[in-house]
């Protein structure tokens, strides 16, 4: 059992009211450990705590937080197959993945360190505007942090997600308050801790605590000078209209695929199994829908049941292609989706199949466009493909949806490939491959319901920071 505390101002705590809940591995609800709930007096003391480190912290030259990051980023790997196995109890991601999340989040930090030390200040000469002279007035503009960020991370990536906020907001020279999602907070307690073992004391600070009891308090919190989240759009949805600082918000995505007729199949194929269903479809880059050309729906979708027969599903210790669903509820929803697109027609590979939270992995042909699987988040190994007869109608339906994170389109002519990729509203197209956040030096963005704000490691950083204008009059 590992009992996660509260880390405030440097120390371990335990909740003030004695208030913890047993974390459940979602593979076989084993009770794996435990989390603290803190009180409202808790979050002001953590805020406090962020507050009071930030002067010391922003003042610590860049080259000496460069150091301090090399050594966490160090311990992070040192320990990979601990914290992995954490991971994996908690969240049911196949082994091997989560090995690669630690391994992908210990590279990251060293990276926003070097990052940070290549990133200059500018200076600005005022004579391109009517009426001044040349080296009349010259500003230096220096990035400064926003103060004090407070990092929400979500199940699916507790350790990889939760440093993609919390070292670009560290390295900027502001100050942190983390919160993960209860189901990832064992594995982000080790990360706070390896973060505070090596920062000055309150510089990271860790709650954890129910979402109804300290959520909207940690939002709207009068020391919270900027929030960066990610998670559903429904809950950034209501960060948007409740808090009253500045945020970075990666929510949801349906992530279409479009697949031409002109596409080399076997490649797409190859592409869309893996963005559909690596850790069971519960990413927010992953495939949700298909869209494919009537000359090659055929030949795709043969060979697309093909594959999805070989997936393996069963336990995240054995690496299998499919594990459990994080909860019930999430396996309630996906069933509920695959059944509304059934009831309105679509034709399943196979009888669906699912043992409690654990859905094996299915493809359905949609043939009636109102589906709600194929407008909402799945999150699940539950793969909807639907025919188009022009890539007008796909371009037509996947801007429909109210999602624009990513879309992938398949094909061997460079022109339709572009003319695809600025027509589709997304953040990002990929042509050829699947949707991926990463390489994490990618800027990172949704559009519509998906997010506001970029990621990525340089844009993160300036995320993070204003700018500060000295002017020399001379
Ligand atoms: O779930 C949202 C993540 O940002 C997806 O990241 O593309 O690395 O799986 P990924």
């Amino acid at each position: 059992m590992l009992n996660s505390r509260l880390l405030i101002n440097g120390a371990a705590k335990d909740s003030q009211d004695s208030k913890r809940v047993v974390i459940k591995s979602p593979t076989d609800d084993r009770e794996i450990g435990t989390t603290e709930l803190a009180s409202k007096m808790q979050v002001d003391e953590a805020y406090k705590s962020a507050k009071n480190a930030l002067n010391t912290w922003t003042n610590i030259p860049l080259y000496e937080k460069y150091q301090i990051f090399k050594k966490i980023s160090d311990e992070l790997l040192q320990r990979k197959d601990e914290i992995s196995k954490i991971i994996s109890d908690e969240i049911a991601k196949p082994l091997k993945d989560s090995l690669t999340e630690v391994e992908r989040s210990s590279e990251f930090i060293l990276t926003v360190a070097e990052t940070a030390r290549a990133l200059n200040n500018k200076s600005n000469i005022g004579d391109s505007m009517k009426g001044y002279q040349k080296y009349q007035k010259t500003s230096i503009v220096e990035m400064l942090p926003v103060g004090v960020v407070l990092c929400i991370s979500p199940f699916n990536y507790p350790i990889n997600l939760s440093v993609s906020k919390i070292a670009p907001a560290l390295i900027g020279g502001n100050t942190v308050v983390f919160k993960p999602s209860s189901q990832g907070a064992l594995s982000g307690y080790i990360l706070a801790e390896i973060f505070n073992k090596y920062l000055p004391q309150g510089v990271i600070n860790f709650v954890t605590g129910s979402g109804s009891e300290i959520g909207d308090y940690l939002i709207t919190h009068e020391l919270v000078n900027m929030i960066n989240f990610t998670g559903s759009t429904e809950v950034g949805k209501h960060i948007k209209e409740i808090s009253k600082v500045p945020y970075l918000l990666e929510l949801g995505g349906k992530d279409f695929a479009i697949v031409s007729n002109k596409a080399n199949i076997e490649k797409a194929v190859e592409q869309i199994i893996q963005g559909a269903f690596s850790y069971s479809g519960q990413r927010c880059t992953a495939i949700k829908a298909v869209l494919v050309g009537s000359g090659v729906y055929e030949q795709f979708v043969s060979m697309m049941k093909q594959e999805t027969m070989k997936l393996t599903v069963g336990n995240p210790s054995d690496n299998t292609n499919i594990t459990c669903l994080i909860s019930m509820k999430a396996a309630d929803y996906a069933e509920e989706l695959a059944n509304e697109a059934i009831d309105k027609g679509a034709k399943a590979s196979w009888e669906p199949k699912r043992d409690n939270n654990l859905v094996y992995p299915l493809i359905l042909e949609v043939t009636d466009s109102t589906s709600r699987i194929l407008w909402e988040e799945q999150f699940a190994p539950i793969l909807p493909i639907y025919k188009v007869n022009s890539l007008d109608e796909a371009i037509h339906l996947a801007n429909k949806s109210k999602y624009g994170l990513q879309a992938d389109v398949f094909t061997n002519d460079i022109n339709e490939a572009f003319e695809m990729a600025r027509k589709l509203e997304v953040g990002t197209v990929q042509i050829n491959g699947k949707s991926d956040r990463g390489p994490d030096n990618f800027p990172f963005l949704g559009v519509k319901a998906s997010g506001s704000g970029t990621q990525g490691i340089g844009e993160s950083i300036r995320a993070m920071q204003r700018e500060k204008v000295i002017v020399i009059n001379l």
